[in-house]
């Protein structure tokens, strides 16, 4: 929701209704698109190739209605524009389809996107248009090359889609899928003209990065171990009390990152997100992530939350992951192609209190693309555990913007001071901007 939150607000900063968002992908993270459309108030329309994943979403209430036919998905868009309806729709076909229709029809596409697995592209990440999902499931296994061919002659036609969209305004954005990478090196017309840059952005370099990660907001996620949806609410009320507080004396520069997610987990409950584990994601920077996760350690203490926490985040954060085609891609000195910060994190955090701590390769943008540090921190409501997610949580967000700031980027410079002047403890070097013009004259 954030990203399309902040995605609409690119577009226009009028808000959100009545654009059109179009995107591929109902399975296991991509099927979260369509509520999220919802929450943001767009129309979106997500294509599914597996009609058991559309089917499911649908069942499952994460996406409003499903439509086969594409002469009857533009007839629905198209009243759906004129009613400025908030709208999520599935299309039980390939996303090349929708967008050339579209393209064909007219039919105007603010954003773009898409996520379908293209991180492992060969082996049923991405299915090739002109194939049904039976087709491409046969052939993959009977005749591989044949499908890498094909799935490559559909990246091209993919991309040339997009364009004709983007000629008109549409802005597409890469969701951190390897869409941009896998596209250039099936040979699409998809680099700008020094052959180095993509044509569009990646949602890190244009939004996710700026405006959440070089300030420290990051997916910070709970998951009640009782199991019970009542332990869920309780967590949900704490944590909306718990920025509401902070947002009183929040700095300008992160007021609507805070606005955005009170307004996120107040309509967690009503849109009855939980499948399987009571868990719930927020994006919160370091204080909110302490003062929330304390918070919850009195609760269980006093018994009003009735079991342990454990805390975690998603590998996709602040400091977790180092992948120069993703949550580094917004760091520019050079430094996004090592795997440095993930290592340091997972070495702090399991200095600092940590339950568990993992170290992995390939999470979401492929092996040998991306290093992931995650942890896992039990909480129950014991002193130990307030100092444990107190320091723990510290490094866990400061190593990264620290990095981030030495990159110069100066969200992460305004966030590294204050979290200085909220800790004396803290020292980080801060960088010294060089005049580029200067430098160039000297090398010269
Ligand atoms: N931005 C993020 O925060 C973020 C988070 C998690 C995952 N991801 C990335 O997003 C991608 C999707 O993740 P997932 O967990 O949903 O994967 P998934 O494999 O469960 O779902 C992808 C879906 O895309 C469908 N699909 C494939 N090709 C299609 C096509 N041409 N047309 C229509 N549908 C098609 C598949 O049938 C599948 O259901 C992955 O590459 C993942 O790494 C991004």
């Amino acid at each position: 929701m954030f990203i399309f939150l902040n995605a609409c607000r690119k577009i226009d900063e009028n808000g959100p209704h009545g654009k059109l968002f179009v995107t591929s992908g109902l399975g296991g993270m991509s099927g979260a698109q369509p509520k999220a459309g919802n929450i943001a108030g767009v129309i979106s329309v997500t294509a599914e190739i597996n009609p058991k994943a559309s089917y499911k979403r649908h069942e499952q209430g994460w996406v409003d209605e499903i439509i086969s036919d594409l002469d009857k998905l533009c007839e629905r868009v198209k009243n759906a524009k004129k009613s400025k309806e908030v709208v999520s729709i599935a299309y039980d076909g390939n996303i090349v389809d929708v967008w050339e229709k579209f393209n064909k029809e007219n039919i105007y596409i603010d954003l773009g996107s898409d996520q379908t697995s293209l991180h492992n592209p060969w082996a049923g990440g991405y299915y090739p248009v002109g194939l049904t999902f039976d087709e491409s499931n046969k052939l993959m296994t009977s005749d591989p090359n044949l499908f890498k061919i094909k799935v490559k002659e559909s990246l091209i036609r993919h991309t040339n889609a997009i364009e004709k969209h983007t000629k008109k305004g549409t802005y597409f954005f890469d969701y951190g899928n390897a869409f941009l990478l896998e596209a250039s090196r099936a040979g699409a017309d998809i680099m700008k003209s020094d052959k180095v840059t993509f044509k569009y952005p990646s949602y890190v370099q244009d939004i996710m990065g700026p405006m959440c990660f070089d300030y420290g907001f990051g997916p910070f996620r709970w998951v009640c171990t009782s199991g019970k949806a009542s332990d869920l609410k309780m967590t949900d009320d704490i944590a909306c009390s718990v920025l509401k507080d902070l947002l009183k004396d929040a700095p300008v520069e992160i007021q609507q990152q805070m606005k955005d997610n009170i307004q996120w987990i107040k309509g967690a409950q009503e849109n009855n997100l939980v499948v399987g584990s009571q868990a719930r994601i927020l994006y919160a920077d370091s204080e909110g992530r302490i003062a929330i996760a304390k918070a919850f350690n009195k609760a269980i203490k006093k018994g009003e939350i009735s079991a342990p926490i454990v805390l975690g985040r998603d590998h996709h954060d602040v400091s977790g992951t180092d992948s120069p085609y993703r949550e580094t891609s917004n760091i520019y000195d050079g430094s996004s192609f090592t795997a440095d910060m993930a290592i340091q994190n997972v070495i702090g955090d399991s200095f600092r209190g940590a339950t568990w701590v993992s170290i992995h390769n390939g999470g979401g943008v492929g092996w040998g693309e991306v290093i992931n540090g995650g942890f896992g921190l039990t909480i129950d409501g014991s002193p130990e555990s307030e100092d444990k997610l107190s320091n723990m949580l510290f490094w866990d967000v400061n190593n990264g913007i620290a990095r981030r700031n030495w990159a110069r980027n100066k969200e992460a410079i305004f966030a590294i001071k204050r979290e200085m002047k909220r800790n004396s403890k803290l020292e980080v070097t801060i960088p010294f901007s060089a005049d580029d013009e200067m430098i160039d004259n000297l090398i010269n």
